[in-house]
């Protein structure tokens, strides 16, 4: 079996080695160096954004694997194979990442932590006013691997929670809206927004002016999932006017984040450099090397993109 790995922005020498273990006697290389392979051509790709030629090169795949959750990027490729399973991460050590991330993001954002750091500063004594968390419903658009564990997460702390995809879920706990149709009494349903969703032609931009005016006065957005989500300008004018309280940015449109853009310097924004999720190597090279294996012998496996609806 040949196995060529095409990552960008990945050191790949020690994903080939763990995955050299798991699949004894592959024959593994990175195609990235000389853009070509001993072997010629490879059965299955190991991928992070790889550029149209790879695939252009590479006609015998049998399947390709995304190093990632997220498929914006290879689905856009114009030399994607479409014939075959193009299969991304499923989890692998990500979703308590995120469910972390965002618990960390809306709690300090209730309890007003910032407030408290404020007057620490100041090495004052302050007590705030206990707030009440049924009035902190949180919205997270996209219901899916990750989606649902941050909304059990949040349960546990009992926030209201409501879950927006493009079908309905019925999960304990939470208020399911599906589809366009259902997205703004959603929205009006949510102080706290939290996006979770794939980047694709229907969420382009759907953090927006005129979205961001449906939410709950005074509240939180947390985009864990693509910089593409957001309508910049539109999110800083909700911040400034006063409509939204805060944003917890882990995503831009360009990362990393240019020096110069607003949101770096805003009193509203905090920034962490795309870190919400990370790709843990040892799950996922685990969790690729098995669904390999068992599309070799035939059998089918979770996390194949529907490269129709672009995730
Ligand atoms: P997933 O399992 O594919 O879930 C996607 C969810 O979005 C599904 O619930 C889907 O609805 C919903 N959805 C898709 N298009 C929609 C639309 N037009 N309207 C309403 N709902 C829609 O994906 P995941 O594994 O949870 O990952 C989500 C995203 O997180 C990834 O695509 C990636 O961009 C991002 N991510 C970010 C990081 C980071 O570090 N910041 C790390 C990992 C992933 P249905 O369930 O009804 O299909
Ligand atoms: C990270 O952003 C991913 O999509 O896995």
């Amino acid at each position: 079996m040949r196995i060529a790995f095409c990552c960008t922005h990945t050191k790949v020498v020690p994903w080939m080695a763990q995955m050299a273990t798991l699949i004894p006697g592959a024959q593994i290389e990175d195609w990235s160096i000389g853009e070509s392979l001993s072997f010629g051509q490879a059965d299955y790709a190991v991928v992070w954004a790889p550029p149209a030629k790879f695939f252009a090169q590479q006609s015998a795949l049998k399947a390709v694997f995304n190093i990632g959750a997220g498929v914006d990027s290879l689905v856009n490729n114009a030399r994607l194979p479409r014939d075959i399973p193009v299969v991304r991460l499923d989890d692998a050590g990500m979703s308590v990442q995120m469910a972390e991330y965002v618990c960390h993001a809306v709690i300090r954002f209730f309890r007003e932590i910032s407030l408290y750091d404020a007057a620490q500063s100041e090495a004052r004594w302050q007590f705030l006013k206990p707030q009440r968390r049924e009035e902190f419903p949180v919205g997270i658009m996209g219901m899916g691997v990750l989606g649902v564990r941050v909304a059990q997460a949040l349960r546990s702390f009992e926030f209201p929670v409501n879950g927006w995809s493009a079908t309905q879920k019925s999960l304990a706990g939470l208020q399911s809206f599906a589809g366009l149709e259902q997205f703004s009494a959603f929205l009006q349903a949510s102080r706290v927004l939290v996006c979770l969703l794939p980047l694709t032609a229907q969420t382009e931009g759907i953090i927006n002016a005129t979205s961001l005016a449906q939410l709950q006065p005074g509240g939180l957005v947390v985009n864990v999932a693509r910089g593409g989500h957001v309508v910049d300008a539109d999110l800083i004018a909700a911040l400034d006017q006063g409509h939204l309280a805060h944003a917890v940015l882990d995503v831009f449109r360009t990362e990393p984040l240019p020096a110069d853009h607003a949101f770096w310097r805003h009193p509203k924004i905090t920034v962490t450099p795309h870190t919400s999720a990370r790709t843990l190597r040892d799950h996922s090279v685990a969790q690729i090397a098995q669904k390999l294996l068992a599309i070799e012998r035939g059998e089918a496996v979770q996390g194949i993109v529907n490269l129709q609806r672009g995730y």
